[in-house]
């Protein structure tokens, strides 16, 4: 469980991994998702669910005492009015939400959001108690054309502006686009190299960079997620498809508690 986590790694950096359930599964697959999950932990890594609106309260239920956090995928930037279609942040917090995913490149590209309005709806998460999960990460072409650094790091300057020292709040997941859906995984280099860059960039503004989770996402799954968890700047995981199928997520929490327990060999102080 989380606390007896905590204890083993009082200078390090407690594994995250994140079920990003996207807009899949119906509320009877979702609550059978669950109790299986449920009964797969508990488990040495922070894991949580984030699912769709209008399975909070069930959700919730669900997961409620079983020391695996939950939480949604995106938010208002707004506090509650006259904004039809929006979730505020103050709204999941009453649900209990411990996290939400802001600039997910799916909303960044199906919904045109910016830097600015990520970091705005950041802000926002923060200030009603929430830890946003704010996601990163550049396209195949911008990788080809060697600006990659230049791509995230200006993504994430806009959330360190807005936030200030305050940035080392939140959690932070590189997925690189090209790797997400689409079986092509970063390998465990490239992940890395991203997350020394931006923890260095963190570092810049927050004297608390090195405490912060930097998750990678794209295409982790029960094959690789141990590998990914073994480099050193890597804290854990945002999980699409294999969020869905119990036995893969698990494994993916399995591989993060071995990595909190140490077993990788790795030294996150
Ligand atoms: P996949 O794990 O399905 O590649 O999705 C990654 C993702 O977008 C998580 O937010």
């Amino acid at each position: 469980m989380v606390t007896h986590a905590s204890a083993q790694m009082t200078a390090g950096r407690l594994p995250l991994v994140v079920g990003n359930w996207k807009m899949n599964g119906t509320r009877v697959t979702s609550v059978e998702l669950l109790a299986a999950l449920r009964s797969a932990g508990p488990f040495d890594a922070e894991v949580s669910v984030c699912c769709p609106f209008p399975y909070l309260v069930d959700v919730a239920l669900s997961l409620q005492g079983s020391g695996i956090a939950w939480g949604a995928q995106d938010c208002s930037q707004h506090e509650p009015g006259a904004y039809t279609g929006e979730v505020a942040a103050s709204m999941l917090a009453e649900f209990g939400c411990r996290h939400v995913i802001v600039g997910h490149s799916e909303r960044r590209t199906h919904h045109a959001e910016s830097d600015t309005l990520v970091a705005d709806k950041a802000r926002q998460a923060l200030a009603h108690g929430l830890t946003p999960i704010v996601c990163v990460g550049e396209t195949r072409a911008e990788r080809d054309a060697g600006s990659t650094e230049a791509v995230v790091k200006r993504q994430m300057s806009a959330v360190i502006h807005a936030l200030g020292h305050c940035v080392s709040q939140i959690v932070v997941a590189y997925e690189p686009i090209w790797a997400i859906g689409t079986g092509l995984t970063a390998t465990p280099q490239q992940a890395q190299a991203l997350h020394a860059v931006l923890r260095a960039q963190l570092a810049a503004a927050s004297t608390r960079a090195g405490e912060m989770r930097l998750l990678y996402g794209g295409s982790v799954n029960a094959a690789n997620a141990a590998e990914l968890f073994a480099q050193v700047d890597i804290d854990g995981a945002l999980v699409g498809g294999a969020s869905l199928k119990e036995a893969d997520f698990s494994a993916i929490c399995r591989a993060a508690s071995h990595a909190a327990l140490g077993s990788t060999g790795k030294s996150r102080t």
